[in-house]
């Protein structure tokens, strides 16, 4: 067969024609950034908030705003947070202006210098001094604000990842933080992170500094149609069709979970044997991905208490509608009361294994769901 790339990316943030749609997500944002209304933007993992804030940023950026990427995800000290804020503005204000001259009129206790990785791009490295990290951390937060002041400017800067704050710290950074960013005209604020983290630690608790702080907007799956027509798209141009059909048994076994729908369609045409694939297809892939996460599923299982795995068992098998704590299951498992069942689940939600959603709970992965359900939940005794 010939060799064509596989069209279909997992794992990592999607742009062009590997980003599907999201187009009155990304008018709205852009709205908001317009109209300088700072947003908590939140979801499970792997929705796409990353790919969708890159391409709103590129859109803004047509508009003459300024935008700046913050990458939290590496962070868990102060000190790492003030290098990749200085870090990110440095990439994005260097592109408008010569860098060292800059570097000098915006920081004087941040020495910024830029150098190149084996692959030629440029890196740059952050020093200042660590006695005096509170008045550095000051500073890098009034940076982006004194500079576009100065310039006449607007920008828009995202933190993503935002959690991670809570590992600097701790409140007194976040109060210090939402001081600064109150005086700030000239810059909007984003922040992107986990829903589970964004809102019930940081945003929705009136004890917290970023209370009420901006819009929140959770992020949805997208939608079946729109994610119907990007499968077909992308089979069609690497030269391969699909059956309606074949699409409709993805779209319903990835319930349109952007991440998995991504990664279910890569196997698919991984393990293709022609040009022209069916509904009969799907669960080859299926099980084939399943077989791939087979040892990651299994680490995660053995780590878990014997409740903890009935728990996940009995939502395994439960359908929209259903309850888990239904009689036939906690009889199944000896438990005397939902109670016990409900611990467990509470247990799972903060190891991020379980989502609750409008009351109900769920297994995050679907995938490792259907893993439980395949070879586990009537092959072992409990
Ligand atoms: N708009 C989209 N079109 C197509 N695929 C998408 C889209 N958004 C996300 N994906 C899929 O989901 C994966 C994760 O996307 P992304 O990293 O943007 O999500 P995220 O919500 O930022 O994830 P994390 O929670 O890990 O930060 C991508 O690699 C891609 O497979
Ligand atoms: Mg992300």
């Amino acid at each position: 067969m010939e060799h064509i790339k596989n069209p279909f990316i997992y794992g990592t943030r999607v742009s062009g024609d590997a980003f599907c749609n999201r187009e009155e997500e990304v008018e709205e944002l852009l709205g908001d950034i317009r109209a300088r209304q700072h947003v908590i933007l939140f979801s499970q993992r792997r929705f796409g908030k990353t790919s969708l804030v890159w391409k709103v940023l590129e859109e803004a950026r047509k508009e003459g705003i300024i935008p700046v990427h913050v990458d939290l995800y590496p962070i868990s000290t102060l000190g790492e947070f003030i290098e990749e804020y200085a870090k990110a503005i440095a990439r994005t204000l260097s592109t408008y202006e010569k860098a060292t001259r800059l570097m000098k009129g915006l920081f004087s206790r941040l020495y910024l210098s830029m150098g190149v990785d084996p692959a030629g791009n440029p890196q740059w490295s952050v020093g200042f001094d660590r006695n005096r990290e509170i008045e550095t951390f000051d500073e890098a937060v009034s940076s982006v604000e004194n500079y576009l002041k100065r310039k006449g400017k607007f920008g828009v800067v995202v933190f993503d990842e935002f959690q991670q704050i809570t590992e600097t710290n701790g409140e007194k950074i976040e109060r210090r933080l939402r001081t600064a960013i109150q005086t700030h005209e000239h810059v909007c604020y984003l922040f992107v992170g986990s829903k589970k983290h964004m809102i019930h630690d940081l945003f929705s608790n009136p004890n917290r500094p970023f209370y009420r702080i901006g819009k929140i907007f959770p992020l949805g799956k997208i939608a079946a149609a729109d994610l119907r027509g990007f499968i077909e798209k992308r089979f069609n141009e690497a030269k391969v069709d699909i059956d309606v059909n074949a699409i409709e048994v993805i779209v319903e076994t990835t319930e349109c979970h952007p991440f998995y729908t991504q990664y279910l369609c890569h196997v698919l045409y991984d393990i293709m044997e022609s040009r022209h694939i069916r509904a009969d297809d799907v669960p080859k892939a299926i099980g084939f991905l399943l077989s791939r996460e087979s040892t990651a599923y299994m680490n995660t299982w053995d780590l878990l208490t014997n409740r903890q795995r009935q728990a996940l068992v009995a939502l395994s098998e439960t359908v929209p509608g259903e309850s888990p704590f239904r009689t036939e299951m906690l009889r199944r498992f000896n438990m005397s009361q939902p109670a016990v069942m409900i611990r467990a689940l509470k247990s799972l939600v903060d190891k991020d294994i379980v989502d609750k959603e409008d009351g109900r709970y769920g297994i995050i992965d679907l995938f490792f769901k259907r893993w439980i359900r395949t070879f586990i939940s009537h092959s072992q005794p409990f």
